[in-house]
């Protein structure tokens, strides 16, 4: 392909990944999977570091456990004035009981790095954005998930983490839900969202 073109197909792609956020309960198949955790894995790293931690969760009593021990945590937390917008969504929505962090995803991928890291944020973006970008060349949803790093320090759910197999030096960066789109045709929202931010200064 001329490298013109590609550069305008690759630009449209990037444009059509869209977030995902109601998925159906359909499984997705082992070989699908693979390759959106390898996009994960060829991600950059700092200093080619690699030491972000896929952790893949597919069993569906893990993943109800893991949203009810979250919405128990938050529904304890009090807001603060300055408390993030979407921590006070959270916190609210589980102070109601009825907040599913994932979104009942048959498929979270939780991205995990060394705690003293100082890159540990920035790999496991890098790791995420790739695996968003793979989803949607294959017809997956996704959406980037952040509560499991609000609760990083959280005694509960870093104890579980610990079970699920996180290392003791390791936190919880972020994390992707993954599934099947429900919607009518099956196929993700692709329409781009247009920008009204991310200014750019030229010099
Ligand atoms: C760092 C980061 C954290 C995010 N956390 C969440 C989250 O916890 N839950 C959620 O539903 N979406 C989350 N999102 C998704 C954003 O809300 C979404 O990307 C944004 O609204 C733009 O929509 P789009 O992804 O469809 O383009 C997060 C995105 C980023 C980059």
């Amino acid at each position: 392909m001329d490298g013109d073109i590609r550069a305008h197909s690759m630009l449209d792609f990037i444009k059509s990944r869209r977030s995902t956020r109601r998925f159906k309960e359909k499984i997705v198949p082992e070989e699908i999977l693979h390759q959106v955790i390898e996009a994960g894995r060829y991600a950059p790293s700092g200093g080619n570091s690699q030491s972000t931690h896929f952790i893949v969760i597919q069993k569906k009593q893990v993943l109800d456990k893991l949203a009810d021990l979250a919405r128990e945590e938050f529904a304890k937390m009090e807001i603060q004035e300055n408390t993030y917008k979407s921590l006070v969504n959270s916190i609210n929505a589980s102070k109601k009981g009825n907040y599913v962090f994932h979104y009942n995803c048959p498929v979270l991928i939780i991205t995990a790095n060394k705690k003293d890291y100082g890159n540990n944020i920035a790999d496991c973006a890098c790791a995420l954005e790739n695996m968003m970008l793979m989803a949607n060349a294959l017809d997956l949803g996704s959406v980037w998930i952040n509560q499991l790093r609000w609760l990083n320090e959280n005694p509960v759910i870093l104890n579980v983490m610990k079970e699920l197999g996180l290392e003791e030096d390791e936190r919880v960066y972020g994390a992707l839900a993954l599934g099947y789109p429900d919607t009518q045709d099956g196929l993700p929202v692709r329409t781009p969202l247009d920008r009204t931010g991310n200014i750019v200064t030229y010099i």
